[in-house]
């Protein structure tokens, strides 16, 4: 059997994935749903589902991949053939994710253009909704495509198909200057953004917690995805990583520093996007609340703004923008590398460049959607149907498998046997029952919620193409792959 592929050193898996969990995530999405929940109603149970959530599921990620040594859809079929197509599941979420993760790394390039003359002036969000994306005013309205947004999309789908035909180990070598240095800026806009007139109120508005949220389902669900998304968790991409670590590898540990750098990146960027918030109230004749709601354009309308109030803003502007895309572009390549996996390993007599050739490519097209003049009203719908339908099942099914099936005591004694600091029997338990317990009372919730009202009050038809099609279309995949798995006999059971 050919040997499998190592990362050269461990740092660089911790590097590896530090990256893929670090991106648009922590930057445009965990501000946007902070702002959409009203501030510090969602910091809390966010906060909680880290913990009780993702912390737990991140380990049991890289334990399996770690342990089967295979990547997202192997691991599962190690368990048992029949749950091959929960593998099949993360991967196809990967896909979808990675259609409109990529139209925003266009935004983020579209930016650095227009950081050269500051061209967003005073008035961010106009320039962004009229400007930038020439958003029209109804969502079945499409007049057409924004041309620089096309472009962009293309670009980002060059420079992914570029960095992974050029090899990890090169792509290794910038990540170590392009990880930590938009970390670095980030610092450094906080340090000018919290000495703003009005900073204050936008940190009371990011951190008064709000405990009558914690009754709302929505506000947890919402939280238990954007750590799903955050950790890069229901993807598949953690399992495949790990799966090219040593069996030995301390698993706990990695676990930890990957979720609190994690964590720690997010609240800085929820820190600049607040102080900002707090800063453009104090300036204009709107709340914080309402300046807040802009949904996911948010980041693209305070950055800006951000960006302009501090001294040598164009040069800044333009290496913010720039770091932007480094932190989007290696989660973007981790999502289509998981896609491409799963091919090659299917037909392993063709090129792998083509095969990456073709991911992008159908990665692309199947992007342009978003770029049309409703294009954010789509990317809305996606990103909240695939993110609850697409990773929170996916996750669910696979800590029922491990926790059931496979054993959650005997994943737990593996792990503890590499692991520096041990993890007792609470593991078992939140794998076995509190996480499934969970994520089956909130999906449940908000599958009954999409039901009876159409999600976001956007037309019906949206919703059934960009949402629920593609919820099914990925369900029916998955279901008969798992089906077609279970069919030969000779069950090769090496686990
Ligand atoms: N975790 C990434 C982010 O927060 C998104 C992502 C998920 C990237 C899965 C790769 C794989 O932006």
């Amino acid at each position: 059997m050919q040997q499998r592929d190592r990362w050269p050193s461990k740092t660089l898996f911790i590097f590896a994935a530090v990256g893929s969990a670090v991106g648009l995530g922590n930057v445009w999405r965990f501000p946007y749903l902070v702002g959409k929940y009203g501030g510090g109603a969602f910091l809390l149970p966010y906060l909680i589902a880290l913990f009780v959530v993702g912390f737990p599921l991140i380990i049991m990620e890289f334990a399996l991949g770690q342990k089967m040594q295979k990547g997202a859809v192997g691991a599962m079929k190690k368990v048992d053939r029949r749950l091959s197509g929960i593998g099949l599941g993360s991967v196809l979420s990967s896909f979808a994710v990675s259609a409109y993760y990529a139209v925003i790394t266009g935004w983020c390039l579209m930016y650095i253009y227009y950081s050269l003359n500051l061209a967003w002036g005073e008035d961010t969000k106009g320039f962004f909704f009229n400007k930038v994306l020439n958003v029209s005013s109804t969502v079945g309205q499409i007049e057409g495509f924004s041309a620089a947004a096309v472009f962009a999309l293309f670009i980002s789908w060059v420079i992914v198909y570029f960095s992974i035909w050029k090899g990890v180990n090169s792509v290794s070598a910038v990540v170590q200057i392009t990880m930590p240095l938009p970390i670095i800026l980030l610092f450094a806009l906080l340090a000018r953004t919290l000495f703003l007139p009005g900073a204050m109120d936008g940190i009371a508005f990011f951190l008064t917690p709000d405990f009558s949220a914690l009754f709302d389902v929505e506000v947890w669900m919402s939280a238990v995805t954007q750590i799903f998304f955050t950790l890069s968790l229901g993807f598949g991409v953690m399992i495949t990583y790990a799966s090219y670590q040593d069996k030995n590898n301390d698993i706990v540990k990695s676990a930890l520093i990957t979720s609190l750098a994690d964590v720690g990146i997010a609240l800085t960027a929820g820190f600049v996007v607040f102080t900002t918030l707090g800063y453009m109230a104090h300036t204009s004749d709107q709340t914080i609340e309402e300046l807040a709601a802009s949904g996911p354009a948010l980041a693209f309308v305070v950055f800006p703004k951000a960006l302009s109030l501090i001294p040598g803003s164009v040069i800044l502007s333009v290496i913010f923008f720039i770091m932007l895309i480094t932190l989007a572009i290696d989660s973007l390549f981790s999502l289509t590398e998981a896609v491409a996996t799963l091919f090659e390993d299917h037909f392993t007599q063709v090129n792998k460049k083509m095969i990456v050739f073709f991911v992008c490519l159908v990665g692309f097209l199947g992007g342009l959607v978003f770029t049309t003049t409703a294009g954010i009203y789509y990317l809305d719908i996606t990103d909240h149907f695939i993110t609850h339908y697409g990773l929170v099942l996916m996750g669910l099914l696979q800590a029922i498998s491990v926790g059931w099936i496979y054993g959650a005591e005997k994943m737990r004694h593996y792990i503890n046997s590499v692991s520096e600091i041990k993890i007792g029997k609470t593991w078992d338990w939140l794998i076995k029952y509190v996480i499934p317990l969970c994520l089956i009372l909130f999906l449940g919730q908000t599958f009954i919620k999409n039901i009876i009202t159409v999600y976001g009050g956007y037309p019906n038809w949206s919703v059934l193409a960009f949402g629920w099609g593609l919820v099914i279309l990925m369900l029916a995949t998955s279901i008969g792959y798992s089906y077609f798995q279970s069919l030969p006999s000779e069950s090769k059971k090496d686990r």
